[in-house]
């Protein structure tokens, strides 16, 4: 196997890592490439076992408060001292890393975690793509990745599938969103969270409902 994907959003089905590893294979045509979702800590050994039988590996997953999913963070402790161990091959490592917000800049900071991971298990880094709007990129699947509203995220994605082929030089992080306006973004985000709170029987002031702070004892005594 040349490259292998790490999907590591906890998403089983439709999430946006996985429709951004499906699009990036179709431009590849590799036949021995794969992917993996690595679970909450089961069979982590097995997928260790897997990365470290791959020349390209690509971490692809969410932005979470800004940096990595915790189970994916765990999964990449244990491979780091798995590959430490076994560093006589040479492995690249490369980031996707799609956010919520629209600005593609969010993901800087979970890109520089996983080249330090890079560092630490003996990788070689080479670069990382920040995709900004990541959910509209899944709920657009029905349009073609080289339609103009996600040509930059398609140009950011043949980059990547360039590199993995034929590596020149060093390449630079890539950060990319989608070619619509950053206010049309925000208003679909809204309305797909009001779609999201009928589907499980909230209404849209439910939203903005927030728990009950807790009193201390000391503020009820006395009463
Ligand atoms: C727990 C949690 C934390 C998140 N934190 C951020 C964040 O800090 N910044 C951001 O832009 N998006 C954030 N998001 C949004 C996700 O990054 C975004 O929806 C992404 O497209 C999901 O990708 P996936 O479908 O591959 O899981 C968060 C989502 C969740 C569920």
């Amino acid at each position: 196997m040349n490259t292998l994907f790490i999907n590591g959003s906890p998403k089983k089905e439709g999430g946006c890592s996985a429709y951004i590893i499906s699009e990036t294979l179709k431009i590849m045509k590799d036949e021995t490439a794969e992917h993996i979702r690595p679970g909450m800590g089961k069979n982590l050994e097995a997928a260790c076992e897997k990365v470290l039988q791959a020349k390209n590996i690509c971490f692809v997953f969410p932005l979470y408060f800004d940096s990595v999913p915790s189970h994916l963070l765990r999964f990449m402790r244990e491979l780091e001292k798995y590959a430490a161990e076994r560093k006589t091959e040479e492995r690249y490592c490369y980031a996707v890393v799609n956010s919520g917000f629209f600005e593609s800049s969010h993901n800087e900071s979970a890109i520089e975690a996983v080249k330090c991971f890079a560092a630490r298990a003996g990788f070689k880094w080479r670069f990382g793509i920040g995709i900004g709007g990541g959910p509209f990129m899944v709920e657009s699947r029905s349009m073609p990745m080289n339609f103009f509203v996600k040509r930059p995220v398609y140009g950011a994605l043949c980059r990547l599938k360039d590199d993995m082929e034929n590596k020149s030089g060093w390449p630079e992080n890539i950060f990319v969103s989608p070619a619509i306006f950053r206010k049309m973004y925000i208003l679909m985000a809204h309305a797909s969270w009001l779609i999201q709170a009928r589907k499980n029987g909230l209404k849209s002031k439910d939203i903005y409902r927030a728990p009950e702070p807790e009193k201390s004892p000391s503020a009820t005594e006395g009463k």
